[in-house]
């Protein structure tokens, strides 16, 4: 068989070579280039055949077909509101080792159990291994098919053969085409590969699920070469040394993007976290100086995180300054707002500050919480156990309300807490839960520690 031949083209300003070089001769771009198989011209209608698409009132296209297949994994299903719809193409992302492979299998193992048939691509490992996961995910239903293979034109003839509703192919980056000479996962590769994948998808109503590899800077070709070419894209996070993983969809054509998904890895693979706010909250300590529950908001999900911070005299000139899990612009916002406007300076101070359980936020929504742990930690006087604080903390020492105040003390008071400490501008009462309204973060300080320190005093 002829070699099909390539090109390369510009993604900055269109103009092709016929080598690849470091720099585009047309617009001067540096690192411009990426190879192209070079298609033959393009057919004419005749040549092609009749087309068997009808346009019709929009009101009659007929959407019975498309409707959202289960995966009866519950998370998953909520991220993807409903499940995976016919025809369409997911990319799944993230860092190696997260849980993708684990995930996808538990996954089609459901889908398989529902009478879909299913093909599972095992581009990276040998299927003996995954097979051998199978077993332990308890995954082995007869409508399961696997093949392990990385070349595209082999996982098409494949997909020909099985004809599955559902097929995955773990990963993109190591599937390849063998017309391009780009080494596989680059971002040609990737882009063609997903590009045929997507066309056979559409043709059979198959839906497709790519994994896709993302490195801590997110820079590897994969999800974000992807990202325009398909229907989903979910990502996958987490910390490798917590068993907490959260899934999220970063775009998403069948629904919102807002849901959130929560997992727990454990031995016989990932599962559902249904009270993830609980916990999050198991192992606090009652009590301790430095410790604040802030519920905050992901996507549409509530969900209370303690917040922690320790403050130490520094022995070095520099102090030290961590924020885990947390902004670190945010705390030296907040660290400044509590000298300039409570008189708590931490010029001579150590501060590490974190967020329990290897959970992450950057909403500003947690800056009071962060506060109230800092003076608390400084203070060396516990904030109470049944309070939470919620509120942004503002330049001039005022506190902002965030949205959806009542359905974040909703959650709070669900787990029992019966205090709230949140801004002026907040809901006057919410049920279940003493809302304390306070201006600036100068009065939340004095209501949480420093009362609490003068009583102690004066006792
Ligand atoms: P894996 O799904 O292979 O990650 P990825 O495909 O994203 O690279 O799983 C990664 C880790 O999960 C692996 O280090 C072992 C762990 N793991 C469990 O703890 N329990 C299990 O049941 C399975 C299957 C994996
Ligand atoms: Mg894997």
């Amino acid at each position: 068989m002829a070699r099909a031949r390539s090109i390369y083209r510009c993604g900055e300003c269109g103009a092709t070579e016929p080598k690849w070089t470091g720099r585009c001769t047309g617009c001067e771009a540096w690192n411009s280039l990426v190879e192209e198989v070079i298609a033959g011209p393009s057919p004419s209608a005749e040549a092609i055949g009749p087309t068997a698409a009808i346009p019709l009132p929009i009101a009659d296209v007929d959407t019975a077909a498309w409707a959202p297949v289960a995966t009866r994994v519950g998370e998953l299903d909520r991220v993807l509101q409903g499940g995976l719809v016919p025809g369409s193409v997911t990319v799944l992302g993230g860092e190696p080792g997260i849980g993708k492979s684990t995930l996808l299998l538990q996954a089609l193992a459901g889908l398989a159990k529902s009478g879909r048939r299913c093909l599972y691509v095992t581009a990276e490992e040998s299927a003996q291994q995954v097979r051998l996961r199978a077993e332990r995910l308890g995954a082995l239903p007869p409508n399961l098919w696997l093949v392990s293979d990385t070349a595209l034109p082999h996982v098409l003839a494949h997909i020909a053969s099985v004809e599955p509703d559902v097929v995955a192919i773990d990963s993109i980056q190591t599937a390849f085409e063998p017309a391009l000479s780009s080494a596989p996962g680059s971002v040609a590769q990737v882009r063609e590969c997903a590009h045929r994948l997507v066309r056979v998808s559409k043709d059979r109503a198959m839906a497709s699920v790519l994994v896709g590899h993302v490195t801590k800077d997110g820079a590897l070709a994969g999800p974000r070469v992807l990202e325009h070419l398909v229907d989903t894209v979910l990502s996958f996070e987490g910390e490798r040394h917590h068993a907490l993983r959260l899934l999220r969809a970063v775009k998403h054509r069948y629904g919102s993007t807002d849901e959130l998904g929560l997992f727990e890895m454990t031995d016989s693979g990932l599962s559902g976290v249904p009270d993830p706010s609980a916990l999050f909250l198991a192992d606090r300590r009652p009590g301790t100086a430095g410790s604040v529950v802030a519920p905050i908001l992901d996507g549409h999900r509530p969900l209370l995180v303690e917040v922690q911070a320790l403050v130490a005299t520094s022995a070095i000139p520099t102090p030290r300054r961590s924020a885990q899990g947390l902004d670190g612009g945010r705390l030296a916002l907040v660290l400044a707002v509590l000298q300039q406007h409570v008189g708590l300076p931490f010029h001579e101070h150590d501060v590490h500050t974190v967020v329990a359980g290897g959970v992450k936020t950057i909403e500003p929504g947690a800056d009071l919480a962060l506060a109230l742990a800092l003076a608390s930690s400084r203070a060396g006087v516990a904030v109470p156990d049944d309070l939470v604080a919620c509120g942004e903390v503002g330049l001039g020492g005022e506190l902002r309300q965030v949205h959806q105040t009542a359905r974040r003390l909703a959650e709070a008071a669900r787990l029992g807490f019966r205090r709230a400490v949140v801004p002026f501008s907040a809901p006057l009462s919410l049920p279940g839960i003493e809302v304390l309204r306070v201006a600036t973060l100068e009065q939340a300080v004095r209501l949480v520690c420093v009362d609490d320190l003068e009583r102690r005093r004066a006792s």
